[in-house]
């Protein structure tokens, strides 16, 4: 798989211009720290969520069963990729319906395109949830790889229309998902009148689809050229974790290590997800990726311990220090930077 093979990530989380204000004095005990999350009703041990990424070929049903199999044992969410392949190939139904054979209560989401969402009718729509069980269902927008890939499906009309009528009568909630170029205020309030239960940023600064679509595209110069411009586009992962507010969210997008959770959390995010990391350890089995998640709730209680908070919500009051870049965007984006930081 490409994106385990090659350098796919580009861009600035914005993470880096975030910073905790050290507590000399955090007056509690590590061992009695709680990462208990909330999301959409459900109780998390840690507000790491697992990032859809696969399924649709037979080589996938190993690395769902791996990612499936640690959330599971962890008590943790996860996602599966675009069910769109299943759809159009029932033989690839398995590869998905793993996800919920190992993990039996875990909080799983089914994933579809929102231009999926204009052509499929309920009974399509009914057979993604089923297949893997799920607690929700994500729309993911993907306007940017559709852009810059051989053949994308550029006709972007429509998919708000599409996304309220599906919204008025869905049995799960709905979770609206970018890939990689982020939500703004603007976009998280219309997905917000258009049903959406609660936002997964899918910002800049990990996985860049623009870049993996520039590797596939080396035989056509100009596709090429279109992946390596765009591979830096879009709202920095701790900038649209703001922007989004308005609904629960999921900081996704270049979350590499248990601080950067910590950051996406006291930014306002409800979970973390993370995509990336978490597959070459899933080629190589579940005890592979429970490592890789449990290094990365560890890092993340260091951060609360040494900020002197016991629970999620004591992080999210927690004083935060903006700087540089991520403090000029959030400026001309008209957020109350003083608000921001002395509330925190
Ligand atoms: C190999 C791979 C496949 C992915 N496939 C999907 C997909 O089918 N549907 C989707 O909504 N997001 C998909 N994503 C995006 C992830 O859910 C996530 O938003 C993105 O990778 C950013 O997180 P990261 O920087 O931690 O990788 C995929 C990501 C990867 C790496």
């Amino acid at each position: 798989m490409l994106c385990a093979a090659e350098d796919v990530e580009s861009g600035k989380t914005g993470l880096d211009d975030i910073r905790f204000v050290h507590n000399a004095v955090p007056e509690l005990t590590k061992s009695q720290i709680d990462t208990t999350a909330t999301f959409l009703r459900r109780r998390f041990t840690a507000p790491v969520f697992i990032a859809g990424m696969t399924g649709g070929h037979e080589e996938t049903t190993a690395i769902n069963a791996a990612l499936s199999e640690a959330a599971e044992r962890l008590g943790i969410g996860i996602g599966v990729g675009s069910q769109r392949a299943a759809i159009e190939h029932p033989d690839q139904v398995e590869s998905f319906s793993i996800v919920r054979e190992r993990a039996p209560s875990a909080f799983v989401v089914a994933n579809i395109g929102a231009t999926q969402v204009k052509e499929y009718d309920m009974e399509i729509i009914d057979r993604l949830i089923d297949m893997v069980d799920a607690d929700a269902l994500a729309i993911h927008l993907n306007f940017l790889q559709e852009a810059v890939q051989p053949e994308g499906n550029t006709d972007a009309e429509g998919c708000l229309d599409a996304m309220k009528s599906l919204a008025d009568s869905l049995r799960v909630p709905m979770i609206a998902k970018e890939t990689g170029a982020g939500i703004s205020r603007e976009v998280a309030a219309e997905l917000k009148k258009a049903g959406a239960s609660a936002i997964d940023v899918g910002g800049a600064g990990g996985t860049s689809w623009a870049r993996v679509e520039s590797y596939r595209a080396q035989t056509d110069p100009l596709l090429e050229r279109l992946g390596a411009l765009y591979a830096d586009w879009g709202i920095p992962t701790a900038i649209s974790i703001l922007e989004s507010l308005t609904l629960p969210v999921i900081g996704t997008g270049g979350i590499r290590n248990g601080l950067h959770v910590g950051k996406c959390i006291a930014l306002g995010a409800s979970l973390c997800g993370i995509g990336l990391p978490l597959l070459k350890p899933a080629f190589k089995g579940t005890r592979y990726v429970l490592s890789e998640i449990m290094a990365v709730v560890e890092e993340l209680k260091v951060a609360m311990f040494l900020t002197g908070c016991k629970t999620l919500p004591d992080l999210k009051q927690c004083p935060l220090v903006i700087t540089g870049e991520t403090m000029q965007i959030l400026q001309q984006r008209g957020f109350n930077l003083a608000e921001l930081q002395v509330r925190r």
